[in-house]
């Protein structure tokens, strides 16, 4: 084989790669597969305390006023970093505080659930 030859099918191996290259990119079998559709969602969650059901009760009956994540908002403080101890948090989410109006609702796990969630929040 002369160089010229070697040249063209080196040429020619590289384009078809690119080809392979480019199929594969663009019709990828595996694009829709469940655990990567899970995956992507998990990512778009990034929210760390996902599937938490203390974020559920916070998000139901706190979020309104100190925020989604407990960033606090106006005249509602935030609650990210706290050094309240969870019993005195179930305290102020039992009674009351100030503005903030008391939960009675609240069986003392529920109570346990959200304070803990309230602790961790940072
Ligand atoms: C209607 C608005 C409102 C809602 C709903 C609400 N809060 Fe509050 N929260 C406040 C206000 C206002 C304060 C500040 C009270 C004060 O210090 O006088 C406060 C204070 C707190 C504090 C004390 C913060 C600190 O550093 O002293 C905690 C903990 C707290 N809230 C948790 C919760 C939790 C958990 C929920 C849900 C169960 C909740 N709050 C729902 C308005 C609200």
């Amino acid at each position: 084989m002369n160089s010229k030859a070697i040249i063209f099918f080196s040429i020619l191996f590289l384009f078809a790669l690119l080809l392979i290259v480019v199929y594969l990119n663009s019709t990828d079998p595996f694009k829709n597969r469940p655990s990567q559709k899970a995956q992507t969602a998990g990512q778009e969650a990034s929210n760390p305390h996902a599937h938490d059901p203390g974020l559920t009760l916070f998000e139901q009956n706190c979020a309104s006023c100190h925020g989604p994540m407990g960033q606090g908002k106006g005249r509602y403080p935030a609650l990210l970093n706290n050094r309240l101890s969870v019993d005195q948090i179930k305290a102020i989410i039992h009674k009351g505080k100030g503005e903030m109006p008391p939960f009675p609702k609240f069986k003392d796990q529920d109570l346990t659930i959200l304070a803990q969630f309230v602790r961790r929040l940072q």
